[in-house]
């Protein structure tokens, strides 16, 4: 089954970015120019996505905008000969199609997953959390997609060994590995942020998931659960109890952008990655490191 959506939720507050994010989503802040969610959109096209559902709230129109064309700068750029810069810009207003929903209340991730259930009605589709970059050969989702069409079409949740203290930072799963495929777990159990000393695992979620539309009535059966809010991982959870639900280690670096060391590691890896800066950022990381 080919999936054409991707549902990614913007709702959030970025209060780990205060006070940058009192003016600008979190979303909107660059990695040297690039906007974060431009790298998570991007993802998402390079797997194959054809339509973006964002789940947003008030005061975050700039996400919506940055994906749209913006004439009067178009005209600006045309008319002072501003080709390269014009190009660019065209092409971004003219990536995918975008489509939002309002998340009214910030209840959790849950909530804001169930509010895109008329938009995405029967279909597979996937979700990509924004705090996450991941880079490698192949798009983080373009793996889970090819999982779980080798697999019957069913959820896949990707997953990435942590060390044991951070697990309260995610959600765990627990499950047996397939047997002939090393990176693939059939599920047993979803738990949301366990404690180091009740975790059954350390496989964690880094906000990587194919589901099928069967989510949104577990979404509604589900509870508060850890920090009160309703929680995505429960309802899988519940999910993998009714029938085979897959989770994959996928292959690639992430970046923990959702805080800022994570944020700090991506800027210096990205501008060593990037053409433009790489033999600027190197000679400054060895200059500044000599003076340490
Ligand atoms: C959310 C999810 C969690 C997941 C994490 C990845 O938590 O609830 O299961 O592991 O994203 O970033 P949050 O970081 O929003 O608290």
């Amino acid at each position: 089954m080919k999936i054409k959506q991707a549902v990614i939720p913007v709702a959030g507050k970025g209060t780990r970015f205060l006070p940058a994010t009192k003016e600008i989503p979190k979303e909107m802040i660059p990695i040297i120019d690039i906007p974060m969610i431009h790298y998570i959109v991007q993802e998402a096209i390079d797997s194959g996505i054809e339509q973006i559902v964002f789940v947003n709230s008030s005061h975050k129109e700039s996400i919506e905008n940055y994906f749209d064309r913006n004439y009067a700068l178009e005209k600006f750029l045309e008319a002072n000969n501003k080709h390269k810069e014009l190009e660019l810009i065209q092409k971004i207003g003219n990536l995918v199609e975008i489509v939002s929903v309002r998340q009214k209340e910030q209840l959790g991730l849950g909530h804001a997953i169930l509010a895109t259930d008329r938009l995405i009605g029967k279909n597979n589709f996937a979700v990509l959390l924004g705090d996450d970059l991941i880079k490698g050969a192949e798009p983080c989702t373009k793996q889970l997609m090819k999982v779980s069409e080798t697999y019957g079409d069913r959820p896949v949740i990707g997953i990435m060994d942590v060390p044991k203290d951070d697990v309260s930072k995610y959600g765990i799963i627990d499950g047996t590995f397939m047997e002939g495929d090393k990176q693939t777990v059939l599920m047993k159990d979803m738990i949301e942020k366990p404690l180091p000393s009740k975790t059954p695992t350390t496989w964690a979620t880094p906000g990587r998931y194919i589901l099928s539309s069967d989510i949104f009535e577990y979404l509604k059966r589900i509870k508060r659960g850890a920090g009160d809010e309703y929680q995505l991982t429960d309802a899988i959870n519940l999910m993998c109890k009714s029938g085979p639900v897959y989770a994959h280690f996928f292959t690639g670096r992430r970046y923990d952008t959702g805080n800022i060391f994570g944020y700090f590691e991506a800027t210096l890896n990205f501008a060593l990655a990037d053409l433009r800066l790489k033999n600027y950022a190197s000679d400054l990381i060895k200059k500044l490191a000599k003076d340490l």
